[in-house]
């Protein structure tokens, strides 16, 4: 499945074992079947941090062993030319210096806890509070910062990479240590499937998700006001000005949150509407009309008209954060170079509610001890 990669570097395919060989880059790099592995870089501590690269279909997916990033994702346009539709960084000092999270893994929480606090079992709890007044995507060390480790894997005709961790009993102040895994699977359709499970030894809250951010018609292209969006969502969960849920599952209905018809991303960004505001721009937690389902079910289709690139969301999950990519400040430059400027890449993060903790109104995120959390989200892609 990796031949291309592999002959690109001049690799032999070797059994189970790696094949290590020095690289066009002069890069450490090591061959199985279905995954090619590189050096990537080293942090501070001088722990080393792989890519790996996977392919299948006619989908590529590059990801990286710090923080389980989605470094590239590589598909076709209507002619078939493939293009990096995931926004990031070339190397790994950009991601460690200023990542708002591209491509990350995000736990144990994602989305916001209120002044990071939450009550358990009649427990109080603080988390570290690293946005504004409130705990963001799991606290200023959450799983988007921590190493993982990452195994190769096929599955019929599936080619994955597992990513495992155990994050110890208080990290980040959460109760419990939380054992991780998460596969990322390619299908032989090349849809790209996040499978994510957990455990814990003691009662603890988890919600986990991806935060890529994409364009479709590829990563530095300029804006993605164009795409057209449909979302299965009738009401959302407005916020406050710290972009906490007031509670409310108000109607999107005549706001400029309605996507239950396909409209494009820019038509109604610019609306004086004070949750828009608040946001500047969309960053709101859509309540999906499916709600929380045992399998994955449809929620989202984005259209790019220019590459005719189309992207459908399947989850398991009952909230979707759709985020305009609002605070891209034009303060750093792309995998390819190109300063990412606002509205320049778009989130769909498949959740539980944002400050689900403080929310009895909301579906739960409380893990016990002898429950498995289990999540799935499936992006497929098309042409039109
Ligand atoms: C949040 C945004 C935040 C972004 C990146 C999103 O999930 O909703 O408010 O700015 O992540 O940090």
């Amino acid at each position: 499945m990796i031949t291309a990669a592999a002959a690109a570097a001049g690799a032999a395919a070797a059994g189970p074992a790696y094949a290590s060989t020095g690289g066009a880059s002069g890069k450490e790099r090591a061959v199985t079947e279905h995954a090619v592995k590189e050096h990537f870089g080293t942090l501070a501590d001088g722990t080393k941090v792989d890519r790996w690269t996977i392919e299948n279909g006619r989908t590529r997916l590059s990801v990286l062993s710090y923080g389980g990033v989605v470094q590239t994702l590589e598909i076709p346009d209507r002619h078939g030319h493939r293009a990096n539709v995931s926004l990031g960084f070339a190397d790994l000092d950009a991601y460690v210096a200023s990542s708002p999270y591209f491509g990350a893994l995000i736990g144990r929480y994602g989305n916001r806890i209120a002044r990071g606090t939450f009550t358990l079992d009649g427990k109080a709890y603080q988390l570290p509070v690293n946005d504004g007044p409130n705990s963001l995507h799991g606290g200023d060390k959450g799983f988007d910062k921590r190493v993982w480790t990452v195994e190769p894997f096929r599955k019929g005709p599936d080619v994955g990479l597992t990513l495992r961790r155990v994050s110890p009993d208080g990290e980040m102040g959460y109760p419990g240590a939380l054992t991780v895994r998460v596969d990322y699977t390619l299908t032989a359709a090349g849809d790209f499937r996040i499978d994510y499970e957990a455990t814990t030894d003691k009662a603890t809250v988890v919600n986990l998700t991806n935060h890529t951010y994409y364009n479709l018609a590829g990563e530095g292209s300029g804006s993605i006001y164009d795409h057209r969006l449909q979302i299965a969502a009738s009401r959302y969960t407005p916020v406050d000005k710290t972009l906490i849920p007031t509670g409310e599952l108000a109607k999107v209905a005549g706001t400029p949150f309605d996507f239950r018809r396909a409209k494009e991303i820019g038509r109604d960004i610019r609306e004086a509407h004070q949750q828009v505001l608040y946001g500047q721009g969309i960053d709101h937690n859509f309540a999906l009309d499916k709600g929380l389902t045992r399998r994955p079910e449809h929620i989202v289709t984005v259209t790019e008209p220019e590459s005719g690139r189309v992207m459908k969301i399947a989850t398991t999950e009952p909230g979707v954060q759709f985020y305009t990519g609002n605070f891209l400040t034009g303060t750093f430059a792309g995998t390819s170079g190109q300063v990412y400027r606002q509205g320049d890449g778009f989130c769909l993060e498949t959740q539980h509610f944002p400050d689900s903790p403080n929310q009895p109104s909301f579906p739960s995120t409380v893990l016990r001890p002898g429950d498995t959390y289990r999540s799935t989200t499936v992006h497929s892609f098309s042409t039109r």
